[in-house]
């Protein structure tokens, strides 16, 4: 490996998904592997097999379909969980097992009861074993950044000599600072003869917003590999995010001198998948990904960034896969145009999704009069379901107002082709819609989270609904709708988290229905 690159580790699929409130189904978790590898991610940790027989078979399925980035899995120090990884990863093109055992004081004491000794032959142990198995070992002391050094030197000697190629140096409760980190990976070099057998890796928390800070810093001091989630998510505060290392480290090449293998251009479409999946929105001032992020509001900035873009934008919007071709389409565009802006947009259908999607977009522009490239996203995402629809909103009337009790009345049809109505009041349209829906369906969901965003601008915008329903019994899921009628879209949201829900419990779609 180049002395000048960093590798980019995606642990979203394992630290990220560990966010409160964040769920992946199999296929979503694939989904996610997919765009990582289009990223170019070196490394993507898809999960922790031991911790349930789902998260198994999702590193399964991502090891078996993904070929060009190595396919990683998480275990503790333990025989059974490195089994679990190998037996997970073994069928990867390039697979890791990632082990890992606490150092800290705090830790040994209050979490192991164990003493130094112990956990350093538990972890020599652990990577011996896991290295019996497969070649490429990581390993990491959690919490290291709390523990104390010399036993920090002793235990990376230990596991480098027991056959780890990385060694990676977690920043769990996010508690460092950049030049305390920095200073650690310089002792590390200096006080661990063999480091230069391993990889050093960094792997920083964001309690103290200083995940990204932090792991810059451990890159300026030699570390060459980096731990990340996409847009942040993880844990408490989340992990570093992917993108921001990504883009600090290209924009500052003079600084920093060095490069990874990411493709920029898809840092954007891999945010906003992630977000739309998780059900985590991305703030509008986000770094490099927030829909403000190369908004440019006042007089003086606009004027300069019209005369020199370089007065006020140290990054192009284009190298992030922010679109700035200001094409729109109309109802007069042909499937042509719409299939060539698509390609453009980095989305290629087959020639059957392409159809469903133009006949979607002819529909739309017939009601609004420019069709932008978010509103061209977001069709051919809510056409793009992975899952088959159980219930179908067939139509929906409203009554509502300041004054009078909202009113709705739903029609459903069933994938027998059997077609229900029901009327129901509530709180307010939405309400009432998901009352007559929980009615019909006879599988009752909680909302736990909903929210309505416009998808570009203007009065006759997509407005975007997203939920996140736990249902009786059942997984806690997110989905998504569009429409140009905010209740329509709110109506279609829940019923596709619902169809989603039951494609994972088929038993339910026919104990639970009264069909
Ligand atoms: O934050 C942490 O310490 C971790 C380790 C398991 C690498 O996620
Ligand atoms: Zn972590």
């Amino acid at each position: 490996m180049s002395k000048n690159k960093v590798l980019m580790f995606d642990t979203t699929l394992r630290d990220g998904e560990q966010a409160p409130g964040a769920s992946l189904n199999e296929k979503e978790k694939l989904e996610i592997a997919y765009a990582l590898e289009r990223l170019g991610v070196d490394i993507i940790e898809a999960g922790f097999p031991i911790s349930s027989p789902g998260d198994f078979a999702a590193v399964q399925k991502i090891a078996k379909a993904i070929k060009h980035s190595t396919i990683c899995g998480l275990a503790r120090s333990i025989k059974k969980d490195i089994d679990a990884v190998y037996d997970a990863v073994k069928v990867a093109e390039s697979g890791r097992i990632h082990v890992f055992v606490a150092t800290s004081k705090i830790h040994l004491t209050h979490k192991l009861k164990k003493n130094k000794d112990e956990v350093l032959e538990m972890a020599v142990d652990s990577v011996k074993y896991a290295k019996s198995k497969m070649s490429d070992i990581e390993f990491s002391p959690e919490d290291a950044s709390r523990s104390e050094r010399d036993f920090l030197f002793r235990i990376l000697e230990a596991v480098i000599k027991a056959g780890a190629k990385t060694v990676n140096i977690p920043d769990t409760v996010g508690y460092t600072n950049p030049v305390e980190y920095a200073e650690l990976i310089t002792d590390i070099r200096n006080n661990v003869p063999n480091i230069n057998k391993a990889v050093i890796s960094v792997h920083c928390h964001d309690d103290l917003g200083l995940g990204v800070a932090n792991s810059l810093a451990a890159i300026k001091a030699g570390a060459r590999q980096a731990e990340c989630t996409i847009n942040g998510i993880g844990e408490r505060a989340g992990n570093a995010a992917l993108e921001e290392i990504v883009m600090a480290l290209r924009t500052r090449k003079d600084y920093f001198g060095v490069a990874t293998n990411i493709n920029t251009k898809e840092i954007l479409r891999v945010s906003r998948l992630v977000s739309k999946l998780t059900g985590f929105p991305v703030p509008p001032n986000k770094a490099i990904v927030g829909a403000n992020a190369f908004a440019h509001e006042s007089g003086i900035h606009q004027h300069g960034v019209l005369s020199n873009r370089s007065t006020y934008e140290i990054m192009k919007p284009e190298d992030v896969g922010v679109s700035t071709s200001g094409l729109v389409l109309g109802k007069h565009s042909g499937r042509h145009a719409f299939r060539e802006r698509l390609k453009t947009l980095g989305v290629d259908l087959s020639e059957e999704d392409l159809t469903r999607a133009f006949e979607r977009f002819k529909i739309v522009a017939d009601k609004k009069k420019e069709v932008f490239d978010d509103d061209l996203l977001a069709i051919v995402d809510d056409e793009a379901r992975t899952y088959e629809p159980v219930w179908e909103l067939e139509d929906l009337t409203i009554t509502s107002g300041a004054k009078i009790n909202p009113k709705a009345e739903v029609v459903l049809k069933s994938r027998e082709g059997k077609v229900l109505r029901k009327s129901s009041s509530g709180d307010g349209p939405v309400d009432a819609c998901y009352k007559a829906i929980d009615n019909m369906t006879s599988v009752s969901g909680k909302l736990l989270d909903y929210s309505i965003r416009s998808v570009t601008r203007g009065k006759d915008a997509f407005g975007e609904a997203t939920v996140k329903v736990q249902f009786k019994d059942m997984h806690t899921v997110v989905a998504h709708a569009i429409s140009t009628d905010i209740v329509v879209a709110s109506a279609k949201a829940y019923i596709n988290a619902l169809n989603k829900v039951l494609n994972d419990h088929p038993k339910k779609s026919i104990d639970g229905s009264n069909i």
